[in-house]
């Protein structure tokens, strides 16, 4: 039993002992490693190599260097006592141009992941897909063409026909509506395109891909535990105006249902968001049913809760977030508001859909300032979000909704997309420097809770 100041005492084998606990981590974020070994490059290589893209003009070439570092890094996570650790692949090493040749080294890279994963008894759980398109791709138009959706499914098909023997566990996407939103409408993200003119075909590419993937993985390996993952964030409106409650309609719908309910066979969700009529423009005959795909468990990401507000100005959405500083609430280091009763929250909204077989939390964690001091990052905040937001887990695990597993993002520090290197949201501390690790007071306490 782990002690806190809450008198009520949080034990690993209260969440049931078929739960799955984890940590997740993102091939780009963490491998560098960029153009070594045949890997081609990825549209994050060729974001971040452009002006005033990523703070600092940080990139991810080298980032924690897990390429050469894995062995060490799963070593910790064995340490840890964690069961379950997910990564993703490399489109661009695999397959550097994004179709056609295969790159043996990039493959034999993986294998020794797996393997070694395998060895040291750590279950792997695989993304295909986070955010690091191949850049020959991206000339081609990227997921603004619809070719994207067989450039996946071969793609796709290779990770399965060279790992499928020995992985299970697969995601076939990161957050769509993240590198959607991010990367094709704001451009704040690779490939930093803008407008609706990218992001309405991207959203729906996206979408049809995440389908042909699952189902590529299901066809080739009908044993696979086969899901995908999307963000979510729990949404309130500013006031109980009809205004607000209407705008905040809408925002749910773009930032938690734009992707899932086409997935569960719903179609978009163009009653509460109808700019979303415009993906007509982009769907041909059949493509409702070739949307939805019977995933075997969906995973969730939540990291806050967002307010908002109805705005005349905000174009197609009519809606606007209020910024968690304007709120005067707790903030993690990324501006996000602590609020730990999201992840209930978005536990029973999931919950509501009925053809959702199951649900695992695939990322949840927190950055804040860290101080490495004699060895030791005592790190309370971060804990205490971790616990927290288990805490919410458990409640809504009691009142009788199904979650079947927790995945911490993440285990160590690493480059954090546009933010760079400054968020830490590691249980484990990175000198990035030296590359050298130190486990943060968080990780011990995660290695406390799994330990019992
Ligand atoms: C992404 C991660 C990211 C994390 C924290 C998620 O949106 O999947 O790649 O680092 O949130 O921002």
């Amino acid at each position: 039993m782990i002690n806190d100041s809450n008198s009520d005492r949080l034990a690993r084998e209260q969440f049931g002992r078929d739960f799955k606990w984890g940590v997740s981590t993102a091939a780009y974020q963490i491998e560098g490693a960029h153009d070594v070994d045949g890997k081609g490059l990825s549209i994050w290589d060729v974001f971040t190599s452009r002006k005033g893209k990523v703070k600092k003009g940080q990139h991810g070439n080298v980032a924690c260097d897990f390429y050469n570092c894995f062995k060490g890094d799963i070593q910790l996570v064995q340490d840890l006592g964690i069961p379950n650790f997910r990564f993703s692949i490399s489109w661009s090493r695999v397959l550097p141009t994004g179709t056609n040749t295969v790159n043996q080294k990039g493959i034999d890279y993986y294998n020794r992941i797996i393997d070694y994963c395998l060895e040291s008894g750590i279950e792997p759980w695989v993304t295909l897909y986070h955010w690091d398109l191949p850049q020959e791709l991206e000339l081609k138009g990227g997921w603004t063409n619809r070719e994207v959706v067989d450039w996946f499914s071969e793609y796709a098909a290779l990770c399965v026909k060279s790992f499928g023997d020995r992985v299970t566990n697969w995601m076939v996407m990161n957050e769509p509506a993240v590198f959607t939103g991010a990367g094709y409408f704001f451009g704040i993200h690779a490939p930093g395109r803008t407008g609706m003119k990218n992001f309405l075909p991207a959203i729906h590419h996206a979408t049809l891909s995440m389908a042909a993937g699952g189902k590529v993985v299901k066809q080739l390996a009908p044993q696979a535990n086969v899901g995908t993952t999307f963000s979510c964030s729990y949404v309130e409106p500013a006031t109980s105006g009809a205004r607000d409650l209407a705008a905040a309609k809408r925002a749910d719908a773009l930032l938690n249902r734009l992707f899932l309910e086409p997935i569960l066979g719903l179609g978009y969700p163009v009653d509460d968001l109808p700019v979303l009529k415009k993906l007509e423009k982009y769907m041909r005959s059949g493509d409702e049913e070739r949307m939805s795909f019977d995933f075997d468990f969906i995973g969730i990401q939540n990291y806050t809760r967002e307010i908002v507000t109805s705005s005349f100005f905000t174009p197609y959405i009519g809606a606007r977030l209020v910024a968690a500083k304007k709120r005067k609430v707790p903030l993690t280091e990324m501006g996000w508001e602590v609020y730990p009763e999201a992840i209930y929250q978005m536990i029973k909204k999931f919950n509501s859909y009925s053809n959702i077989k199951k649900l695992i939390i695939t990322e949840n964690g927190a950055a804040f300032p860290d101080i490495l001091k004699d060895g030791r990052v005592a790190d309370e905040k971060r804990k205490k979000y971790i616990e927290e937001n288990l805490r919410q887990v458990l409640r809504a695990q009691k009142e009788g909704f199904s979650v079947d597993g927790y995945f911490v993002w993440t285990l160590t520090d690493n480059f954090e997309w546009a933010e760079g290197y400054h968020p830490r949201f590691g249980l484990i501390y990175v000198d990035f420097e030296t590359q050298q690790r130190v486990v943060k007071d968080s990780g011990l306490w995660y290695k406390a809770l799994l330990q019992q």
